[in-house]
């Protein structure tokens, strides 16, 4: 029986008998880009980036091998061998037998730490990535003599080293193994390659992968041994090494090799343990860092400190309501967005594709729960993830790690994701409202330029013209060009997939109605912001002449779908070469998008309702490759998909009576509690290869019906903004409940990606969902929100998150200030039902009307560490 719990008010947690999880693995990450996955038995691999794996690339299925574990070996006098992580053949063999040593593992911010418990000794490895400027992953294996009398021991690390691109698992990899070269010193062994054959073609070898080693005292390995197969032995394996078995001579510093297979085997002299007593060993791997400033005791656990004060500190927008482990669990929620800037989604076992670097949409939406914990350095974040925008509206796909990187697509495939042009808004309202800093709308910026032309069906190898404007002349490409971006039925093209990736093979003739509905938002927000820059005397502003050509299309043509694209194409072939500014009227542009949004929201609410021929209506949200509407009854067959209606719902296209029709819908036809909530859509029962590859997908399992948590919390999000406050609370319960629920959900603490057919959460860490949970929780339930600067506080907290004194708060930052905000709620109703009675800032009592707003001077004026107190109750 294994199960995981909290074990203290930090969020730490242990898990007992953790080898008994596959699958499972924990992410120690750092700044420097070190990035490390941990399996209970040591499994996982570590990495700089695409071209530089200290460990083999590992993926789900590989993670239980021992190829992929860092190993440490105890050879005994009497000859016997003991892994102290738990990989030798022998105890592999013992581990479904009553006769197996026991794992623990525990976990915190951001460290992991496995207790194995063996039949002479107990072995304890720490690991964990410090904080600082080296890309090293640190273990330090305490061993302790559990039984009754003294054990003479011979110790050894070893960690297999890949020490090359992931590129070379199936291109070379043996050629490549030629290129390795190994040179024992005097604290472990350095490997580097005399060449690297990867995507960037036949180089000079620049890395350098170093094992080092050290005794608890500082003491210097004994000897080295880098290559595996000597270390294996002939006929031996990594869980069975001959050089462990037969206690084989190992180098001396001054040993060089080259052209095999590599590991960092480090032997330490003989010790003699006596009865109860502990030592340490420090073993740290690096890609181009300085290991040997760590191989002292006092080094590991300075590390140790700094590293659980850097990532605690990143958990400092924290919740206290009536459920301590929602809110412990809330906390590992918030450590996600940090660690997807760090890994992408390449870089942990389950996202086992890509090749680092951040995707457009994910890039904007992870800057959402960034927003609300450092607005202020987000700033010139922003402005540079515009920069990835091509001037006819499209954008670079991926975004590297450093300022300005962009690539059009890793893969070199020629590929249009029509929702990309959508996020960016998103973000750009939540700072808006967070910092007031319309300025940011005026702010100038260069374009993105590559060889893709006419929104990215075509190459060319003329220079483009290297256009620059306003951030708001980059919002309103993207968004405008949308408009004039239909299909036959006059709905925006789905192209190469819309959010769902899987969706991508209609792009002929598919449009994406769910989309739709959301740029019809994005068209409103953006108009909000040209009639306050008006009403702020800013009347004026310039864009692309042949933008505002566009814009000036006769509304009389809004239906007519040829000269919707004909206009497009028109601006497409402007925008190559030089183009004009024109000076137009804020007011008179935002009136504009205003009659777009109109014309497509009337559109969708009288088109694409549609029902199971009995009480359930929805909306569509897509048109297939054939033309073909792709939900509704089929035959005897419901089908029907969340993200259609989650966006007619958050971009308020749908009335109060068709939202109530469609969460009434959801509730019939997708939530499956016992999963983890909401599911992506029904059963199709076809391949469609029409529509996508999601439908190749065994049904339940990722885009195919899986309770895919972004789409899910994105819900619970449209819920609370539409006022349906039980219904978004319920969404995030059951997501929550699932998660927690270790003997279903399988993970760590966190919100995975998604939960397949058996509710096992898969894809832990990396995925939007966490973000957007983090905004739901502070913007929408705890109701802390930006307008436009001031902080306006609307809470939604659900009855049963009060503790038992009737209380729930939440700390956040605003305006460069901490503020802890408490709700007391004594009597309990519920959030339809309880209004702002009374509110104090500081002790000083606070107008209340219909909302709360504590405007930005005030705030601004104040000390660094605030609380607001609020009384809730019924009228
Ligand atoms: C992942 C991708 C995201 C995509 C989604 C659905 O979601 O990262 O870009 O929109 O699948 O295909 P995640 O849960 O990781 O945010």
């Amino acid at each position: 029986m294994t199960s995981l719990k909290f074990i203290n008010d930090c969020g730490d947690f242990c898990l007992e008998n953790a080898d008994r999880i596959s699958g499972i693995y924990f992410p120690c990450v750092n700044e420097a880009g070190m990035i490390s996955a941990v399996t209970p038995l040591m499994g996982g691999d570590s990495k700089t980036g695409q071209n530089s794996f200290l460990m083999e690339p590992a993926s789900d299925e590989t993670l239980r091998e021992s190829r992929a574990s860092r190993n440490f070996w105890v050879r005994f006098s009497d000859g016997e061998i003991w892994s102290a992580v738990g990989m030798s053949a022998k105890q592999i063999a013992e581990r479904f037998t009553s006769d197996h040593d026991v794992l623990k593992v525990s976990g915190g911010f951001l460290w992991h730490k496995t207790e194995l418990s063996g039949k002479r000794l107990m072995a304890e490895v720490l690991t964990f990535v410090p904080c600082d400027n080296e890309a090293v992953e640190i273990m330090k294996v305490t061993l302790k003599n559990t039984g009754d009398k003294e054990e003479d021991i011979i110790c050894t690390a070893a960690v297999p080293v890949y020490g090359r691109s992931a590129d070379n698992i199936r291109d070379h990899r043996h050629v490549t193994s030629l290129l390795q070269r190994a040179a024992v010193t005097d604290h472990g062994i350095e490997f580097t390659n005399s060449l690297t054959f990867d995507e960037r073609g036949h180089r000079k070898g620049e890395n350098i992968y170093r094992v080092f080693a050290s005794e608890d005292n500082g003491a210097f390995p004994t000897g080295c041994l880098p290559e595996l197969y000597k270390f294996t032995g002939e006929g031996g394996t990594l869980d069975n090494p001959e050089s462990i078995y037969e206690n084989s001579p190992f180098y001396s510093s001054g040993y060089t090799v080259g052209g095999y297979e590599m590991i960092g085997a480090v032997r330490f002299s003989e010790y003699r343990l006596e009865k109860g007593e502990s030592k340490s060993y420090i073993i740290v791997c690096g890609v181009n860092s300085d290991n040997k400033k760590y191989l002292s005791e006092t080094a590991v656990n300075k590390a140790l400190e700094e590293n659980k004060a850097y990532w605690k500190a990143k958990t400092e927008n924290l919740i206290l309501t009536g459920d301590r482990n929602f809110d412990l669990w809330y906390k590992w929620v918030c450590i996600q967005p940090v660690l997807r800037r760090i890994c992408g989604c390449s870089f942990l076992p389950h996202h086992d594709y890509g090749r680092g670097g951040r995707g457009w949409r994910d890039l904007w939406q992870d800057c959402l729960a960034l927003l609300l914990t450092e607005p202020e350095k987000m700033r010139n974040i922003i402005i540079n993830n515009f920069c990835g925008v091509r001037a006819d509206g499209t954008n670079a796909t991926i975004i590297g790690s450093k300022q300005g990187e962009f690539i059009a697509d890793r893969n070199a495939i020629v590929r249009l994701w029509m929702d990309h042009g959508m996020w960016p808004v998103l973000t750009l309202d939540l700072y808006i409202g967070q910092t007031g800093d319309m300025g940011l709308l005026l702010e100038k910026c260069g374009y993105f330029t590559d060889n893709r032309t006419q929104r990215c069906s075509r190459l060319s190898d003329i220079s483009l013209y290297r256009h620059e404007g306003t951030i708001l002349e980059h919002i309103l490409t993207e968004n405008v060009t949308m408009f004039f971006d239909v299909g036959a039925h006059g709905y925006m093209r789905l192209h190469d997939a819309d959010w769902n990736d899987g969706l991508d093979m209609a792009s002929e003739n598919g449009e994406s109605v769910a989309f739709t509905s959301a740029y019809c938002r994005n068209f409103r927000l953006i108009a909000g912001y040209l009639y306050r820059l008006d009403e702020s005397g800013i009347k004026e502003t310039a864009i692309f002449e042949p933008l505002y050509r566009l814009m000036l299309t006769d509304k009389r043509s809004y239906s007519d779908t040829s000269a919707l694209n004909a206009a497009l194409t028109e601006y497409c072939n402007s925008i190559e070469t030089y183009c004009e500014k024109q000076t137009v009227s804020c007011r008179s542009i935002a009136d504009i998008l205003i009659s777009m949004s109109d014309h497509l929201t009337d559109k969708i609410c009288s088109e694409q309702l549609v029902s199971d021929g009995a009480e359930q209506c929805w909306f569509n949200g897509y048109y297939d490759n054939r033309g073909k509407m792709v939900e509704g009854l089929h035959g005897e067959q419901v089908r029907m998909m969340l993200t259609s209606q989650v966006f007619p719902l958050m971009s308020g296209v749908a009335d109060r009576k068709q939202a109530e029709a469609v969460i009434r819908a959801v509730n019939w036809y997708l939530c499956f509690p016992s999963r983890g909530g909401v599911c992506l859509n029904t059963d199709f029962n076809e391949i469609k290869l029409d529509m996508g590859r999601m439908f190749g997908f065994a049904y339940g399992h990722k885009e195919n019906g899986a309770v895919f948590s972004h789409m899910a919390v994105m819900y619970a999000y449209a819920l609370y903004l539409r006022g349906f406050y039980e219904e978004g609370d319920k969404v995030i319960q059951q997501l929550y409940e699932q998660c927690s629920d270790f003997e279903k959900s399988r993970i760590y603490p966190g919100i995975p990606e998604y939960f397949d057919i058996n509710g096992r959460g898969m894809y832990p860490y990396l995925t939007g969902a966490a973000s957007w949970l983090v905004l739901t929780v502070q913007t929408m339930m705890f109701g802390i929100s930006g307008l436009y600067g001031d902080m306006k506080i609307s809470p939604a907290i659900s009855a049963h998150r009060f503790d038992e004194y009737g209380k729930a708060s939440v700390s956040f930052s605003f305006c460069g200030k901490r503020f802890m905000c408490e709700y007391i709620n004594e009597n309990r109703p519920g959030p339809t039902e309880y209004k702002i009675k009374k509110a104090f800032l500081n002790d000083n009592e606070l107008t209340v009307s219909d909302t709360l707003v504590i405007e930005r001077s005030i705030i601004e004026g104040l000390e660094n560490e605030n609380t607001i107190r609020i009384y809730l109750g019924k009228d």
